[in-house]
């Protein structure tokens, strides 16, 4: 005989057997509109005509950071299928329609849920028949205005818990759960995996020490071996990434059938057996909201509205240890100490001087160059990855891990590497790797290992996806040393101050060569760490005008562009609230320039205060324009400049132009050109002729010697 409760609202309806049998609760994840949205409501009855007791259903995002390959296709698939959040929630209200009647969460980043408007989503959400919340990339300590939405709404929200969560902070996050709580059952993206992480009783052992909550487990469920397994231990089995195989591999036709075949199976039980001795979700409170707001950073996360830590769980408590860590050392004379024994290998103070000809050709005024392009690797990276890896150094961590878009940072951080003996492993978007061989050749070189980023635009963005991929799993050996001002906190106020001395050297050396500061610095941006190292030690200086050299690409009117702050929105991404280049439904845009380095639709959040407060100002530069700087610099003072710095020539000729000759300009030159000369030679057939600039290359140039000048 079977009792049915009414559990707190309609049409939630848990059934439960009039005698209990003792089985875990069968959770399964699915990407709303993967792989057809025709099939996503039957997919989800058949769920639950197979057993399945809880739905989460996955909101498809361009870059789901913290999911596996399979994972990550589903989302891609299901937005070329058009599925946004309201086509989520009319798959939903479809599904209740035609009687479905388990719990459904949503689980999804944060980003579009940002964009769509946290309090018009939730009300939306419970008339549309969602039960709660799970964001992947808002830990508790971000989500406390939109949890207590959810409370007031009648919504669960539904915290994690990873192996790296510490004690303290599970003691925290239980609290905070209102019906549930998912154990992450092991380090890394989803995925479904072949044997379970041996040590899960270990770490449920460790949650059931703080609370009586259900908890249900998730990440490499797969078989019905380990489903018996975890829900021996556990009060919930989840299944994601096979339930994606499976409809992947479904003959056409019969996918919701597969579905649910596979749910029976893997559950070992059919519809006639479907009891549960408690239900998992229940709604509406919002106690312990205060003990997590109530957690303060050590150094201030957040540059006015913009920064803070939005990222999945298994990264919390790794990223406070790294504040703490590098706190100890900002405080630590004798670790500026060891950051200063390297000055002679890193070629610092790098040299600071006039531009004669440079000046003359703008007819305004005096402009300087400071030369990061004449540091050992070729650029500014250097200062911020010898930085983080004597931090990394200082926490035990003895793989390194980067991003890399140029591959300056790369290069850099396979030297830092190198020189301490770090295992060193690089990601590239391989249309980066492509651009920039000469810098894959390089970090091999040096013995760090490449690895091709292939998905999205195959540039910055999915580096850094990759490396945050990697970090997640591996991020009790790993420290991930990033490589420009982006990111979650602490890492742009830490790349920030060992970018600094840029903009430290150049007033002493202005002063000592001009007896002023300079009315101008100019540098260029792409996640802004050579423009915040110039910038920050003149911010107090107000009469120093702080412009910034955006990427352009083809126009920030085309598709083509990266002008982050130029012609992007407020959104979330990577870790931080920020400007980014993103459509209506935050999705994140693809981005274009010339130079690999500026190829990046983020921005440091410490640059979008800077723009919100009015103190710096941001040009936005076409791969043209970038071009006829770079020649500039190449023609009339014999330096080849990064494409990357070449914007920030550009811009600065068009201000000295409008300034007066006793005034004067300092340009960040922030990298050499020799990493970009196949790329010139590549584009100058196209942009050549628009800035008039003939200089085509021949197979063999012996056949004609006269053609260059
Ligand atoms: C020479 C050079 N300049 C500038 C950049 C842009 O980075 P950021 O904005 O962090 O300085 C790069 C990135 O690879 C670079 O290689």
């Amino acid at each position: 005989m079977i009792l049915y409760t009414l559990v707190t609202k309609p049409p939630f309806f848990l059934p439960i057997s009039y005698k209990v049998v003792e089985r875990p609760a069968f959770v399964a994840y699915v990407v709303a509109g993967y792989p057809s949205p025709d099939l996503s409501v039957d997919i989800l009855l058949q769920l639950e005509k197979g057993g399945v007791d809880l739905i989460e259903l996955g909101i498809p995002f361009t870059d789901p950071l913290a999911d596996g390959p399979t994972i990550q296709a589903a989302h891609i698939t299901a937005l070329e299928n058009g599925i946004d959040i309201d086509g989520c929630m009319q798959l939903m209200a479809e599904a209740r329609k035609q009687g479905l009647t388990i719990p459904v969460l949503f689980m999804g980043y944060y980003n579009p849920i940002m964009q769509y408007g946290e309090k018009e989503l939730v009300e939306k959400c419970a008339s549309s028949g969602i039960d709660g919340y799970i964001v992947v990339d808002l830990p508790p300590e971000e989500a406390v205005s939109f949890r207590e939405l959810c409370a007031n709404a009648g919504l669960s929200y539904i915290p994690l818990i990873t192996p790296s969560t510490s004690e303290g902070r599970v003691q925290r996050l239980v609290q905070i759960a209102d019906s549930f709580v998912y154990i992450v059952s092991r380090s890394g993206v989803t995925g479904a995996r072949k044997s379970l992480d041996s040590n899960l009783p270990e770490l449920l052992g460790r949650v059931q020490k703080y609370t009586t909550l259900p908890l249900a487990v998730g990440f490499g469920v797969n078989t019905h071996e380990h489903f018996k397994d975890v829900g021996s231990m556990a009060d919930g089995v989840v299944i994601g990434s096979q339930f994606i195989t499976v409809m992947r591999n479904a003959a056409p036709g019969k996918v919701p059938e597969a579905v649910r075949q596979y749910a029976e199976e893997v559950s070992g039980r059919t519809c006639g057996d479907i009891k549960r001795e408690k239900p998992l979700v229940k709604f509406g409170s919002v106690e312990g909201n205060e003990k997590i707001a109530g957690v303060q950073s050590l150094l201030p996360d957040r540059f006015g509205e913009f920064g803070g830590q939005y990222i999945p769980e298994a990264l919390y408590d790794c990223v406070s240890e790294l504040e703490r860590a590098y706190v100890k050392c900002r405080d630590d004379p004798a670790f500026w100490e060891e950051v200063r024994s390297f000055y002679p290998y890193m070629g610092r103070p790098s040299p600071l001087h006039f531009a004669d000809r440079l000046t003359a050709k703008c007819g305004g005024a005096q402009i300087y160059l400071k030369r990061e392009d004449l540091c050992h690797t070729g650029s500014h990276k250097l200062n911020n990855a010898i930085g983080q890896a004597l931090v990394a150094k200082r926490l035990g961590k003895s793989r390194i891990i980067a991003e890399t878009g140029a591959g300056q940072h790369g290069v850099g951080t396979a030297t830092i590497c190198a020189k301490l003996g770090l295992k060193c492993i690089i990601y590239m978007g391989s249309e980066d790797m492509r651009r920039q061989a000469l810098n894959v050749f390089r970090i091999r070189m040096l013995g760090g290992e490449v690895i091709p980023a292939t998905t999205g635009s195959r540039t910055l963005k999915d580096a850094v996806n990759e490396a945050m991929r990697d970090w997640v799993t591996n991020v009790q050996s790993t420290h991930y040393l990033v490589g420009s001002a982006i990111g979650c906190h602490p890492f742009p106020t830490m790349v920030r101050d060992f970018q600094s001395v840029i903009g430290k050297e150049t007033k002493e050396q202005m002063k000592e060569l001009t007896s002023r500061l300079p009315d101008a610095v100019v540098a260029c941006v792409g996640g802004g760490s050579n423009s915040i190292g110039m910038f920050h030690p003149f911010i107090e200086d107000t009469s120093v005008r702080l412009i910034g050299a955006e990427a352009a690409g083809d126009g920030v009117d085309t598709a083509k562009h990266s002008a982050t702050i130029s012609a992007g929105t407020l959104g979330v991404f990577h870790g931080a609230k920020t400007f980014l280049l993103q459509d209506s439904k935050g999705q994140i845009m693809e981005t274009h320039s010339v130079s690999a380095g500026l190829d990046y639709p983020g921005v440091g959040p410490e640059h979008a205060w800077l723009r919100a407060t009015g103190r710096a100002e941001y040009y936005p530069v076409s791969d043209a324009q970038a071009l006829q700087g770079f020649r500039s610099l190449t023609q009339l003072e014999g330096i080849i400049p990064a494409l990357e710095s070449s914007h920030a020539v550009y811009q600065a000729m068009q201000v000295a132009a409008k300034m007066s000759p006793d005034q004067q300009l300092v340009i960040c030159v922030s990298g050499r050109g020799d990493k970009d000369v196949n790329t010139v030679a590549e584009v100058l057939p196209k942009i050549g002729p628009q800035i008039g600039w003939d200089l085509r290359f021949e197979e063999d140039p012996t056949q004609n010697p006269h053609r260059y000048h």
